[in-house]
Parts: structure tokens; sequence; C-alpha cells
């Protein structure tokens, strides 16, 4: 039996030149991941079972990365950049060993959506030879323009090649192909350099195809933010607001309130459960969950972090990773939390760190309370029991430990574990002076009045 498993070939080569940066392109990130991983996962959503992925712009980050973000993925290295036909052949031990169809994406092209390449992969069994995605746009500079003859795709012309007619057709290249098994490795060997730029073009793949008596089809998007490729930051952030404006409406649908959703910034993996309420500004970075009926106050910034129902966050509150909140516990402003269980009930509302720290159920920290976790070589643990009362300003100078029940009295400085129940007292005793306050103030105005009729 033949093996029609498909075969995704992902071409992230390019010096990304435009980008005038020292990441390599495909590792500048949309909705805080690497454009390479959003393709990848497209790829492999949309119907790929394996992978192929030349790289050669910054070879060893891409490579790095990838033995992270795709360990199963084959690696091949493009030498020299000479175009985009040149880098898929640097994948040639995978395509003629593969005996499927071929999909070829381009790592500079992050937001296809998986839906759109099963339906691309989808018209080879229908009878295309060559399947292209296209797309209309009122924005075509840069991208290759199709030329569609009886309903046939017969070449894509790239612009730099386009006289003024072709430049005028809006109807685009996404770069996103799919070949019928075994056609791609002689098609590219037959792709020329006589053009422009003098490089070897996938895109001609499509005439010469077309002149062998092959059918090219091409399919068009509907939606042309599923095809826009980053080669420059204004593209990248344009390609960011694509990815925001998805992942509110997304959310928005799912249950959860954005009571200013411009405002609210997501990443590829924030999960909010339904009935999360989030105001404005808030910022949610990579690894974030929120379980339903949680608030999110204003200008919060919630990354790697967990929280569980009914929790209140913010105004102006920062949970960085390693953030696990049970459930209706209450974090202020002006509150970070790293690394820190915090259980249920707790309340941290007002201007502390806690960090590398469990705080037990129904305790509450009071405003000004540090945790000081770091001796300037390590990290240490700060344990607070249950029901414990931190009085505001408490430093707790880790390893400590504060027991079920205890209190600390406000300005201590704990440095010794504290017994459960126990009332802790870490700072100098109050003494007070009757009168010498009234006598203070009454001496220093005299001497100011001395020094004003002698000057
Ligand atoms: C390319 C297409 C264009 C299409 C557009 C869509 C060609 C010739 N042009 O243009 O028709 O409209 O994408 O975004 O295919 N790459 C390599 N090695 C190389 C050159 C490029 O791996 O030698 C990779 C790049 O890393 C990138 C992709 O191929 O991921 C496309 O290259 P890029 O230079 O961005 O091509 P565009 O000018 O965008
Ligand atoms: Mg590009």
């Amino acid at each position: 039996m033949t093996d029609l498993s498909c075969l995704a070939v992902v071409l992230a080569a390019g010096e990304g030149t435009r980008m005038k940066s020292d990441l390599p392109k495909v590792l500048h990130a949309v909705g805080g991941r690497p454009l390479i991983d959003a393709v990848i996962e497209s790829a492999r959503a949309g119907g790929a079972h394996r992978l192929a992925i030349v790289i050669g712009a910054g070879a060893d980050k891409v490579r790095a990365h990838l033995g992270k973000a795709a360990p199963d993925a084959q690696v091949f290295e493009q030498r020299e950049r000479l175009g985009t036909a040149h880098a898929a052949l640097a994948a040639r031990e995978a395509l003629v060993h593969h005996q499927g169809p071929v999909l070829v994406l381009f790592g500079d092209t992050p937001l296809v959506r998986p839906e759109t390449i099963a339906a691309l992969i989808g018209r080879l069994s229908a009878g295309a030879d060559i399947a292209l995605l296209g797309f209309t746009t009122d924005a075509p500079t840069g991208y290759g323009r199709l030329i569609i003859k009886d309903e046939r795709l017969v070449a894509i012309i790239e612009e730099r090649e386009a006289d003024a007619a072709t430049k005028a057709i809006r109807l685009c290249n996404s770069g996103i192909m799919a070949f019928r098994a075994g056609l791609l490795p002689e098609l590219l060997e037959a792709i020329g350099n006589a053009n422009a730029k003098g490089e070897y073009y996938l895109t001609d793949a499509i005439a010469l195809g077309t002149a062998r008596g092959l059918r090219a089809e091409a399919v068009i998007g509907d939606d042309e933010s599923e095809f826009v490729g980053i080669n420059d930051r204004v593209q990248l952030a344009a390609a960011e607001a694509i990815f925001q404006q998805r992942a509110r409406a997304e959310a928005m649908a799912a249950g959860v309130t954005l009571v200013a959703p411009d405002t609210v910034f997501f990443s590829f993996d924030t999960k909010l459960d339904r009935d999360v309420v989030v105001d404005p500004n808030v910022v949610f970075a990579p690894g974030v969950q929120v379980a339903s009926g949680t608030v999110i106050r204003a200008f919060s910034h919630l990354e790697g972090a967990r929280v569980a129902s009914g929790a209140v966050i913010g105004p102006y509150a920062r949970l960085r990773p390693g953030a696990d909140l049970a459930e209706n516990v209450h974090v202020g402003n002006f509150v970070e939390i790293k690394n820190a269980r915090v259980d249920q009930g707790a309340k941290v509302n007002h201007l502390t760190y806690i960090g590398d720290a469990a705080i037990g159920a129904r305790t509450n920290v009071g405003a000004g309370t540090i945790t000081c976790n770091y001796d300037g070589v390590f990290k240490h643990k700060t344990i607070i029991g249950a029901d414990v009362f931190v009085g505001s300003n408490t430093v707790m100078v880790a390893p400590v430990t504060v027991g079920n029940n205890a209190l600390t009295a406000a300005g201590s400085v704990i440095t010794a574990d504290v017994p459960d129940g126990a009332m802790a007292f870490g700072r100098a005793r109050q003494e007070v002076k009757e009168g010498m306050g009234a006598a203070k103030k009454a001496a220093l105005a005299a001497k100011k009045a001395a020094a004003k009729s002698s000057g």
C-alpha cells in the first residue's frame, strides 16, 4: 500500500534582511511564540504528518530552537540563500524518500488556519497536481501575483519581475502550496534563475508545471489576514494586531468579558474560562490559565501563572511564572508574585513581593510585605501557614517558616521560624518620652527665628 501521509516542507532559511535584526526572522514572535512554531502547528493541525524544515540564516539558533519545539522534524541546512526553490531542494533527501503529497510553507507566514491548509491538500485528491493558496488584497506590493487563464493558474510573477499591468493585479501568492506525490523534486530541479534577483523561485513551479501539462489550481482564501507574510517590522506588527483581534474575538465567543477588548493582549496559549472578567489594559504573556469567575482588574500583567476560580487580581498586579493562586485569592495593587502557591481565600492586597513562597489558606498578608528570597547567590523558600496574619511591612528573610495561625508584628524582620499560633516581633521596641516632641519643635522654631533676625 502506498504511504499517503503528507510531508510539510517549511522554508525558514532566508536572511530576513528587511527585519534588520540579529535574531533570525522565524524566531521573532507573534502572540508570544516564534513564527516558525505557529507555522509548524498549523501544518500539523492542517494534515501534515511529517515535517522537513529548511534552515540557513542564523542556523545555530534556529536549530537549537527546533530541537525543543519540534524534535521530530527533519532539519536541513541551505548553505547559500539562492531562493525559495533552492531552499526546497535542500530538503531533497526527505522529498525523494516520501511517497505522499507534499505541502510547502514559508516560515514567515504564521497566521494561516489549519482548515485552510486542509482545504488546500483536499484539492489534490480532487484532481489538482499543484494547489496554491492565494488571496486578494488592496496592498499587494511585495507579493507574487497570480496569473489566471480560463480558471487555471498558469503562472506567478514576482513583484520584481512584474510590469505595471501585473503590479495592478490584486490576487497574490501566500507561498503555501501542495504538490501531488512525486512531482516536486523534478520540478525543483528544472527551475532556473534567469530573473531580476538571480534566484531560484519556487513560484516558477507553476508556469513550468503548466507547460508540462500539469493541472495547477489556486484556492483563494476569503480571509486575507491569514496570509500576511512577515518581512519587516511593520508586517510583524500587522500580524500581531491580527493575532490579537482573533484572540479577543475567540475569548469573547467563549464567554469571557473584555470591558475594552482592544486594550487586552493575549498569547498563543492564554486560557480564560467562561465568566472571567478582564478590565482594560491587561497583558497575558505566555502560559496563563484563569478559571471562571475571576476578575482581572486594570493594568495587570500575568505570565506563566495559574489562577483558580473566584479570584480578584489587580489593579496593577504582576503575576510571574510559577504563580499558582487557589480559589478566591485576592491579589491587589502593586503586588508581585513569582513561583509561589497561594491557598484558598488568602489575601495579598497591597505593595508586596512574594517570591519562592507558599502561603496558606485565609492568610492575610499586610501592605509592604517582602519575601527576601535571594541572598545574591541562592534562592530560598518562605513558607507561611494557614490563617496567618502578616503585619504590614514584614520582611521574611528566607529560608523561613511561619506556622499556622501565627502573627507577625508590623515592621518585623523575620529571620527565624515562627511556631504555630505564635506572635513574632522582629523590630526595636518603641520608646515614648513625654513632652519631648513639643520641646523639640519649639527649639527648632526658636532657632529658625534667630537665624531670620540675624540674617
Ligand atoms: C515569497 C514568494 C511570493 C509570495 C510571498 C508570500 C517566492 C519567490 N516568492 O516572497 O510569491 O507572495 O513569499 O509571503 O517564493 N527562504 C529560504 N531560502 C531562500 C529564500 C527564502 O529558506 O533562499 C525562505 C524564507 O526564510 C521565507 C520564505 O522562504 O520563510 C519566503 O522568502 P521571502 O524572502 O520572505 O520571500 P518573499 O519576498 O516574501
Ligand atoms: Mg516573505
